[in-house]
């Protein structure tokens, strides 16, 4: 019999997958997978009941290609709003399958065999996956710890002729940190340089804390017209199950990232489109007390952590947070995480899977703290014993 695929024999089962294992078989509290142990607000809940009981007949048949134009009509709305960037709807706007799907579809839409893209590492891992799928080479760039900030030479060196896309992630998954002013400048003066595309993953662009401030790449001159920007309703609405994302991008990008979405999955299921179209509507009066309750979260759970002992670097965004290891431990992040579910009964990430070329991760493991105050307060408990 052939073979099948070669890039796809190199893909492992994922980390998520792997510990989500271990910690059921050990019965740990999963602080591990970036995902709520709560339900999504109820009111959008019920949106999507009656979304589905609308009566129309179309609704639970094929959505445009493109994703309904009320979702896409308010998404445009929402980015005017919030960051006064321009995007019409009818032909720069493409709802996807989560922002997962949206990372494919602009991978596979504009690398070809052998093209570099830059990566910076830690990264979320379907970058990697979907640059080996189109063909294209990953350079990673570090992001050194604590502050993960980069090294202005190792950036530039990364950069050639042969750079297509470079792919940034702000809020960070995931240090939970936010890229300022002077770096975006720094980062998007070398993109005009080298003349490449930009992917930037927002889907936290509303977790944030202590009233920072998220800043779009795509604000900067000069770089919208070269930028896909990517952002979902999974981490705003703690829906993550819903798998409803989106790519904002000047007309031609668009139009190839639909020609991959196309032949992929050609659309995203109406009902939820529809009442996600609803919900958008209604962001300023929900975000206040998201950002609350998660601000809550963050400080139990940094405080919890200190009294242990840690050292954790407080996140700016996200919910997840980076700990430091080093103090307490000489194992690797692999293996202090296995004895952390094996004796503490608390399951976490390690990081390493985050890297391909620097092996920062090995000194911290990864929590994510989107869980019920009981499920967080049970975690540090036994951490504490
Ligand atoms: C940085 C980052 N990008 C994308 C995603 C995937 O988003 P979605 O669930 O909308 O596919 C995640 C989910 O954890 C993430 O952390």
């Amino acid at each position: 019999m052939k073979e099948t695929s070669s890039v796809v024999k190199s893909f492992k089962e994922s980390i998520f997958a792997t510990l989500t294992k271990k910690a059921h078989k050990n019965q740990a509290i999963n602080l591990s997978q970036g995902f709520p142990d709560f339900d999504g607000p109820q009111w959008i809940i019920h949106l999507a009941k009656k979304s589905l009981e609308k009566g129309d007949k179309h609704i639970n048949q094929y959505a445009p290609l493109e994703g309904i134009k009320s979702l896409r009509q308010i998404v445009s709305k929402n980015y005017k709003k919030f960051y006064d960037l321009d995007y019409n709807p009818n032909t720069e706007i493409t709802i996807t399958n989560g922002a997962t799907e949206a990372i494919f579809s602009t991978i596979l839409a504009l690398v070809n065999p052998g093209d570099e893209v830059i990566i910076f590492e830690p990264f979320y891992d379907s970058y990697l996956a979907s640059i080996q799928l189109a063909g294209g080479i990953p350079v990673p760039v570090t992001l050194k710890t604590n502050d993960f900030k980069w090294n202005s030479n190792e950036l530039r060196e990364a950069f050639s002729s042969k750079t297509k896309l470079v792919i940034l992630n702000t809020p960070h998954n995931p240090s939970g940190k936010i890229f300022d002013t002077l770096e975006l400048e720094e980062l998007s003066s070398l993109i005009k340089e080298f003349d490449t595309y930009l992917m930037s993953d927002e889907v936290y662009e509303f977790l944030l804390f202590d009233n920072n401030i998220h800043l779009p790449p795509a604000t900067f001159k000069g770089l919208k017209e070269r930028t896909v920007t990517i952002s979902s309703v999974g981490k705003t609405f703690g829906l993550t199950g819903w798998k409803i994302g989106w790519t904002c991008a000047p007309e031609s990008l668009s139009h190839a990232i639909r020609m991959v979405h196309q032949f992929n999955t050609f659309c995203v299921n109406q009902p939820t489109q529809d009442a996600v179209a609803s919900a958008l509507e209604k962001l300023d009066d929900y975000l206040p007390g998201f950002r609350e309750m998660y601000q809550k979260k963050r400080d139990l759970f940094i405080k919890g952590l200190k009294d242990c002992g840690y050292n954790p670097i407080v996140p700016k965004g996200t919910y997840f947070v980076m700990v430091p290891i080093e103090e307490h431990t000489k194992l690797n992040d692999v293996d202090y995480c296995t004895e952390l579910i094996e004796t503490k009964k608390v399951a976490s990430i390690p990081p390493s899977a985050f890297y391909i070329k620097g092996d920062e991760g090995k000194k911290y493991l990864r929590f994510c703290f989107a869980k019920k105050d009981e499920t967080l307060k049970a975690a540090l408990k036994n951490l504490s014993s």
